[in-house]
């Protein structure tokens, strides 16, 4: 089926070297939009952007620089015009429960997916306000909802995230700048592979896994359908957002959660050819 010529918005992804950034912008170019494909590692980024075409340019961006942030503000700006578009997408997770993750692994964790989205919000906020429009696009994570074992210090920064998403959405709601907040469950990207290392990160695999691609076409028809909030499952995603306000249910829930992720995750490993995604 033929789609409707989108605008052609000139998008800025963070973490787009890889995984479901770099999906997020190789869909966004063949859309007709343009892209300015950012990264801490500089040289991923760069070779990604070479075979994106003439609507990709790459910038160096680690988002726990602010000078870093307003550089490449200032780069996309140079080379395509005003950023219409932030996709905060740049994550990392230390996988492990908490009480055996270092400290400098927790404040990693905190820095880049919290302080460091922060960081790229409220930059966007002040160029978005002064040009008079914009767009914000946070890419969260279904452990925004849910306590989860493994994920403590993870999900803690994602619920986090979620907060301070929304409660600027609701600060700004008289301004010229949308917010959109987008929730991916387990994604078969390098993340999804460095759980599948470990085996306190089972729960990840007690349920069906998505590409990067599929969550990518969320995020870029977000951009022009501008929704509040996205989760997936569509469904089932709806149900574990109210779940996660029960601790005491998820006490009980979480093992039979878990022990199907333990089973799911050793088929996986002593399925051939499959030796590090999920299903
Ligand atoms: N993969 C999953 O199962 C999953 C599930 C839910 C949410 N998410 C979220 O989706 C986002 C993307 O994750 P992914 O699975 O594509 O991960 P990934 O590890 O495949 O890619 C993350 C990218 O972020 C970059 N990055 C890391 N630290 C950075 C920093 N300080 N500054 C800039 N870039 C940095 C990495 O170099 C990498 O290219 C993250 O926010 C993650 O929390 C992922």
């Amino acid at each position: 089926m033929s789609r409707t010529p989108e605008k052609s918005r000139v998008i800025l992804v963070t973490g787009a070297a890889g995984g479901i950034g770099a999906a997020i912008a190789e869909l966004a170019i063949a859309r007709g939009h343009r892209v300015l494909l950012t990264d801490v590692d500089e040289d991923a980024v760069l070779t990604r952007a070479r075979a994106l075409g003439e609507r990709a340019a790459a910038h160096a961006l680690d988002i726990r620089s602010p000078e870093e942030w307003s550089r490449a503000f200032d780069a996309a700006q140079e080379r395509f015009g005003a950023v219409d578009v932030l996709v905060n997408n740049a994550g990392i997770t230390h996988t492990g429960n908490a009480r055996d993750l270092r400290p400098q692994q927790h404040r990693d964790i905190v820095e880049i997916n919290l302080l460091g989205t922060v960081t790229g919000v409220c930059t966007a906020l002040g160029r978005m306000t002064a040009q008079g429009h914009g767009h914000i696009i946070n890419v969260c994570s279904m452990t925004s909802f849910l306590p989860l074992p493994g994920y403590a210090t993870y999900g803690g920064t994602k619920h986090g995230l979620r907060a301070f998403h929304h409660s600027v959405a609701i600060e700004e709601r008289d301004g010229p700048v949308d917010f959109t907040i987008v929730h991916p469950p387990s994604t078969r990207t390098g993340m999804l592979a460095q759980e599948m290392a470990d085996p306190t990160s089972a729960i990840a695999f007690a349920e069906k896994s998505y590409a990067p691609e599929q969550i990518a076409e969320a995020v870029v028809d977000a951009v022009t359908s501008r929704p509040v909030e996205v989760v997936f499952p569509p469904i089932a995603g709806r149900v574990q957002r109210i779940a996660g306000v029960f601790p005491g249910l998820m006490r009980r829930v979480i093992p039979v959660v878990e022990a199907r992720g333990r089973r799911q995750r050793a088929r996986l490993l002593s399925a051939p050819g499959i030796p590090s995604s999920g299903n």
